[in-house]
């Protein structure tokens, strides 16, 4: 380090495998224009099987959702959110959607193929299922950007986790899995008749953290009872109160500290006993096998702040936390040309 060229000099392959090229195909779509070669994963509703298209034998992701599923489980407004919001956004690190279409038995997404899987399982390999300061880096900077944008675009992601990010062939990351998402609707003064990408984030009642006496806003805030995974859930969520965005910053913080440390901070026997960890017991840092400096630390603590307002992001969004110490070194702009930490 500190002598010659920025290893991103070095790295044209993987900078192109990890710009986003929306591609535009006939729609007219069907089951059978794709062969099945193994399943990828299993959700509650369906699964994802990689499949190669023919005649142009790319390969991709294909999502099967059975709709008989989705009925019994209530989860088809879930499945229509995931698809609008991945219609809607084009992103270098969000799993790019292809195609939908469906039968009278399921409904199909083609997705992206992410060869390297769910980011979980390649930190599970990893000795102690933890990296490095400088990888942990990495992630949560490419994990930021992607809440960055779908914040700029009023989605709420609410819940990362490391299954739900998948490692393309590059090594650059790729968030999936929309169906908590939650989309703010278009104020009515802003109303353009352009349903699609908000060119100004700070148009939004909430994406930019304003407080919350819009009355636009205040509907919005969700009433929703409890979203996301037990171990990730911002105290919000838990108290039930409504939340914005920051629950996504909170989430980065869980994240952040799992790669670190190898485990989640509040993780506890039961529930009940990880949502008062979650609500009550203030954050602490083990002995950690790899040196960790204070500034990650520094770092975690500020997006762990129980208090919304008080956290990290709660005020300009995205750009506080890029602005972080621990980022000093970063070139934001450069990430995705960079040469990721583990190649799958
Ligand atoms: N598992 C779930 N979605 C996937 C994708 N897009 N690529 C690879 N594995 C996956």
């Amino acid at each position: 380090p500190g002598s010659g060229p920025p290893d991103y000099f070095l790295t044209m392959r993987a900078s192109f495998a990890a710009s986003t090229v929306r591609r535009i195909e006939p729609s007219a779509v069907a089951p059978e224009h794709f062969i099945k070669i193994k399943l990828l994963g299993k959700g509650d509703v369906g699964k994802v099987y990689l499949v190669r298209r023919k005649g142009t034998n790319k390969l991709y992701a294909a999502k099967v959702l059975s709709k008989a599923e989705m009925l019994k489980r209530n989860k088809i407004h879930r499945v229509l959110t995931e698809q609008e919001i991945l219609t809607a956004c084009n992103h270098p690190f969000l799993v790019t959607l292809y195609h939908t279409f469906q039968t009278s038995k399921n409904v199909y997404f083609v997705l992206e193929y992410c060869l390297g899987g769910e980011f979980y399982r390649a930190l599970q390999k990893r000795p102690g299922r933890v990296l490095r300061e400088h990888e942990a880096r990495f992630y949560v900077a490419e994990v930021t950007l992607a809440l960055e944008y779908l914040h700029l675009n009023s989605i709420c992601y609410r819940d990362l986790k490391p299954e739900n990010i998948l490692m393309h062939a590059s090594g650059h990351i790729k968030l999936t899995d929309f169906d908590l998402s939650k989309r703010a609707p278009r104020r009515p003064s802003f109303s353009t008749g352009f349903d699609g990408l908000n060119p100004n984030g700070n148009e939004w009642a909430w994406a930019n953290g304003q407080p919350d006496t819009d009355a636009y806003a205040r509907d919005f805030r969700t009433n929703s009872f409890v979203v996301g995974t037990e171990e990730y859930l911002a105290p919000e969520v838990i108290r039930g109160e409504g939340h914005g965005v920051a629950v996504d910053w909170w989430t980065l913080g869980i994240f952040c500290y799992e790669l670190l440390y190898g485990r989640t901070p509040f993780r506890s026997k039961n529930r009940n006993l990880t949502f008062a960890n979650i609500l009550r017991t203030d954050l602490s840092f083990p002995i950690a096998h790899n040196p960790i400096s204070t500034t990650v630390r520094h770092f975690i603590r500020r997006l762990l702040a129980k208090s919304e307002s008080k956290r990290l992001g709660a005020k300009q969004g995205a750009h506080e936390i890029k602005t972080h110490p621990w980022f000093k070194s970063l070139a934001w702009p450069l990430l995705r040309n960079m040469t990721p930490p583990m190649i799958p």
